[in-house]
């Protein structure tokens, strides 16, 4: 099996290329500057060439608040460079895993979504996820649609580095505490995006770690692990004032993981440990 793989200079892409590479299956991935996905002759020329059995498209813009401001440049990447990824991938015959996101949400719901509730997203960046998620479904027959949340990894920037840098000179931060989701470690995400593409189970799934908080609560966590004695002070997103309305619950259900026979990802208090404990051990 050959499998093509966008953003690997990313979170996801970074992992995503390690779990490939542990289970010796044959890749070619990119960052934007090998192949900017906006390119549609460049996209073509490289997936024509590489003849992959499967893509995997952790590639994004990812800056939720910087989107707002951004629209067309975010809809050429989230959204047209989604659909131009399918349409060669039915050119070519391959399989097509696409990472998308919580945000396709509108929070509204009490209790986790299911993978078939209707989506309402609430920013620019939620609406070109969602859009290329439409794309694949029209183009597609052989895909996987991911969405997941919060996700944290070893490589770029993310909430717990935040935290784990501004705790060492602040006495107190101030924490949204009106958003509830869950984080996400992308060491436990990659391998199940592998097993994804390595198993003919398509369709549209959630997956993120086990369990749910608030940007305060895993703030809180991240302290006490590290014994900051910083105080979190919670905020209304209102209060803290980010440029995009993101939702207030989105929590995702697991029944789809559980129908096509994956394993859930882990507990996210038992990840952030890890997740720590690497931090710790790179930086060392
Ligand atoms: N981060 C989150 O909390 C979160 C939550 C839910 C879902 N997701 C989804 O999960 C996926 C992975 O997210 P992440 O956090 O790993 O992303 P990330 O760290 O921000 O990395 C984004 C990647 O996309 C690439 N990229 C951006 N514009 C591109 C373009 N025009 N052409 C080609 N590549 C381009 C970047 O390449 P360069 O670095 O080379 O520019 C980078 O490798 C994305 O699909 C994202 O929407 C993320």
């Amino acid at each position: 099996m050959k499998v093509f793989l966008t953003g690997v200079s990313g979170q996801l892409g970074h992992d995503t290329v390690a779990e490939l590479e542990r289970r010796g299956i044959a890749y070619c991935g990119v960052s934007s500057a090998q192949l900017d996905i906006t390119d549609r002759e460049a996209v073509f020329t490289a997936l024509r060439q590489y003849r992959p059995d499967a893509v995997i498209h952790c590639a994004a813009f990812t800056n939720v608040d910087q989107a707002e401001d951004d629209e067309e440049y975010c809809t050429a990447v989230n959204a047209y460079g989604t659909r131009t990824l399918a349409e060669a991938c039915r050119e070519l015959g391959a399989k097509l895993l696409y990472v998308s996101t919580d945000y396709v949400f509108s929070g509204e719901k009490n209790g986790p979504y299911e993978v078939d509730d209707p989506a309402g997203p609430l920013n620019v960046y939620g609406r070109t996820k969602f859009l290329g998620e439409q794309y694949v479904q029209e183009l597609l027959s052989r895909y996987y649609i991911v969405r997941t949340s919060w996700l944290i990894g070893t490589r770029g920037k993310n909430f717990v580095k935040t935290i784990l840098r501004l705790s060492e000179d602040h006495d107190t931060l101030r924490v949204v505490h009106d958003q509830f989701g869950s984080p996400t470690f992308t060491a436990d995400l990659a391998p199940l995006l592998v097993d994804m593409i390595t198993s003919d189970h398509f369709g549209v799934y959630h997956a993120t770690n086990e369990g749910g908080c608030t940007w305060a609560d895993l703030a809180e966590e991240i302290c006490r692990i590290k014994e900051r004695n910083t105080r979190i002070m919670p905020v209304t997103s209102a209060e803290y004032g980010a440029k995009a309305v993101r939702p207030g619950n989105s929590l995702l259900s697991k029944h789809s993981l559980d129908a096509a026979g994956f394993r859930r990802l882990p507990d996210w208090k038992t990840s952030l440990k890890h997740y720590l404990t690497t931090l710790n051990e790179s930086a060392s």
